[in-house]
């Protein structure tokens, strides 16, 4: 049985009368009372034929009450997770005997970082996300396994890092070397997958605003990595994120960590370029 994406999509979306379109809500966020986020901004030059007036963080398409979540520190759930990924930037782990202390300082010497990721690496000659840099440095400079790519300590780490980026610009670079790499992604991002052959822009670019399901669909950004999700109670990855989706298609997913979706994020992360970095944040 063939679908077309179009019908695909109106098959799974909820016809909900006065919300089915209600696009973005014009809500400001603000974390801590201090920490001015930008959450709409132009399009990236990349973007400018599209069909979308501007970039909007997934947090305008969240309710209320999930919304209020991320306005406080204090509230954020994500936040115990940054306090468990401190203890682990300190502890001593692998055959060199060393913490990421011992050669980085505090987590504020990663101020900036989160912003420019995933990045081309000129020694290793690849683009690195912020995850494959984090094991990088525990393989090659601790002599340490690697964690899980999207397992629970690598997340808590991402929040720490993240967190010291946090209202500073989303500004992945594209061009250069890693512009490959970034075309690759943009393949990715309109081909489409699965039973029901949909891409990522079918949901995220033709159909942000609009209800699928119970669910209120963003442009699918993410600056706000890593999530602390309601539904499981627990920070999320890019990878495990984007692992989600391709399986809503009915799809085979790629492998979290693998080429396919290290090209994605970088092109998912360049549509996002003007956002402020917002993680973690918190999602239904
Ligand atoms: C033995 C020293 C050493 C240890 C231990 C170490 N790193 Fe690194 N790290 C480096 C060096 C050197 C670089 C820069 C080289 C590069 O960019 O490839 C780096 C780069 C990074 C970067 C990228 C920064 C940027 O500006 O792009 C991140 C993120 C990072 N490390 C995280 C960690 C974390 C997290 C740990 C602990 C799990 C850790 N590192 C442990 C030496 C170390
Ligand atoms: C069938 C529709 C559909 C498709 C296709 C789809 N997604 Fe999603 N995606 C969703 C829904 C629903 C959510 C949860 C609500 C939201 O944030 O949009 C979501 C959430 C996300 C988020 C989290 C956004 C945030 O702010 O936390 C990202 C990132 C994402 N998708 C990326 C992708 C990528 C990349 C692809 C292509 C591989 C893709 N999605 C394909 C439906 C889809």
């Amino acid at each position: 049985m063939k679908f077309n994406a179009m019908t695909a999509v109106a098959a799974v979306m909820l016809a909900v009368p006065g919300v089915a379109s209600a696009g973005p809500d014009d809500d400001k966020l603000i974390i801590n009372g201090e920490t001015e986020i930008v959450t709409k901004a132009p399009l990236p030059a990349h973007m400018e034929d599209l069909n979308m007036d501007m970039i909007m963080s997934g947090w305008h398409f969240r309710s209320d009450e999930t919304q209020v979540l991320e306005m406080d520190d204090f509230d954020n759930p994500g936040m115990v997770f940054v306090e468990i990924a401190q203890e682990q930037w300190d502890t001593v782990e692998g055959s060199e005997g060393k913490s990421c202390a011992s050669c980085h300082e505090g987590p504020e010497s990663m101020t900036g970082v989160r912003a420019v990721y995933p990045k081309w690496n000129e020694d290793a000659g690849e683009v690195r996300t912020l995850a494959m840099q984090i094991n990088a440095c525990r393989e090659e400079n601790m002599g340490a396994e690697p964690y899980e790519y999207t397992g629970g300590q690598m997340a808590n780490m991402e929040a720490l890092i993240a967190l010291q980026s946090r209202g500073m610009p989303v500004n992945v670079a594209i061009d250069g070397p890693a512009k490959e790499t970034w075309e690759k992604g943009k393949e990715i991002y309109y081909t489409r997958y699965g039973q029901l052959e949909l891409s990522c822009a079918n949901c995220h670019e033709d159909n942000y605003g609009n209800m699928i399901r119970a669910d209120h669909l963003s442009q699918g950004q993410v600056n706000g990595f890593p999530t602390y999700r309601l539904k499981n109670t627990k920070l999320n990855t890019v990878h495990g994120r984007f692992k989600g989706c391709v399986r809503d298609t009915r799809a085979e997913t790629f492998t979290p960590g693998g080429e396919e979706f290290v090209a994605l994020e970088l092109y998912v992360a360049s549509r996002g370029n003007g956002l402020s970095v917002e993680g973690p944040s918190v999602r239904n």
